[in-house]
């Protein structure tokens, strides 16, 4: 049975309508345009709904990128809260926007995890971005190793543990390439007991390390086995932008759990629309937990 993973329990976000190779989102009192090639349907909401966004993104004609148009003003950064999980919104250069909401699912389930896991067990957090799985983990007792090749991303993590007031939880946070890392911690001998990871199709390490996630995502599971524990709590994996069934992480999840038995689940996370309730699936998931 594939998963198919929502976050009903969101407050301050809502995938407000989609069509036309568009999302109309609200991220608390700000409504943005972005880019969604898989809304291929017409939307559903008055065009003066759409009219009305704060903000739109449009990629460029040709090639990758593109710019955030702006209708109205918006602040740098404005705070939205998931449960009670805090986070900074920020427009960036790109089409992000330092969230991404369809992971609240995983937030929930690494939470759960943590808390039925051994008092400080430790987590190591690849492709970690602004941290909000790092937080989830650290609050619930955790460990937290954060890896991301970008600085920006690291500081954005860093804003988001003091607006959490976590400050004096455990959290190494680390700009660093995600293979040349986990490598580096094999040779340490260092273990941990959960892992994520958030790896995005194409990506660059700090030094310009190539990241392609169909040639590198099932070597970098091999060094990975090297740094779990005996008797690892969980491992979470989502991976963007594939085009691609869930059945493509099987390989690389059954690389890191192989004689530690446990329980595999493959699947989707998914945006619903509030609209007209359509489905939108946004990555592809494994999740695996002893
Ligand atoms: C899809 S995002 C991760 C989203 C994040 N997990 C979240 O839930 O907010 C992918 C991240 O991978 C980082 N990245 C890309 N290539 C990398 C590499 N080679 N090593 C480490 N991080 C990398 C990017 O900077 C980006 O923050």
């Amino acid at each position: 049975m594939t998963l198919q993973l929502t976050s009903p329990a969101w407050q301050d976000y809502t995938l407000l309508d989609s069509g036309g190779e568009r999302k109309l989102e609200r991220f608390g009192p700000y409504h943005l345009i972005r880019p969604e090639p898989r809304a291929i349907w017409k939307p559903v909401a008055p065009p003066e709904d759409w009219h009305a966004a704060h903000a739109e993104y449009l990629p460029a004609e040709m090639g990758g990128g593109g710019e955030w148009h702006f209708r109205q003003t918006l602040p740098d950064r404005w705070p939205l809260q998931y449960r009670n999980l805090k986070m900074w919104a920020a427009i960036e250069d790109s089409r992000q926007v330092g969230i991404f909401p369809e992971n609240a699912a995983h937030w929930d389930w690494i939470e759960d995890r943590v808390r039925a896991a051994e008092p400080g067990c430790e987590v190591l957090n690849l492709f970690g971005y602004t941290g909000l799985a790092s937080l989830a983990a650290a609050r619930t007792g955790a460990v937290v190793t954060h890896i991301d090749s970008s600085r920006r991303a690291i500081t954005l993590g860093r804003e988001n543990q003091a607006l959490n007031d976590l400050n004096d939880r455990p959290i190494r946070w680390i700009v660093e390439d995600a293979a040349r890392f986990a490598e580096r911690e094999v040779r340490r001998g260092r273990r941990y007991h959960g892992l994520i990871l958030d790896p995005p199709k194409y990506g660059l390490g700090p030094n310009r390390e190539r990241w392609a996630f169909s040639e590198n995502f099932d070597h970098l599971c091999t060094i990975l086995r090297d740094c779990l524990t005996e008797q690892p709590a969980f491992i979470v994996v989502t991976a963007y932008a594939l085009e691609s069934p869930p059945e493509i992480l099987r390989p690389g999840m059954e690389i890191l759990t192989r004689g530690l038995g446990g329980r595999l689940e493959l699947g989707t996370l998914t945006a619903l629309e509030r609209s007209a309730g359509r489905k939108i699936d946004l990555s592809i998931t494994a999740r695996w937990s002893a």
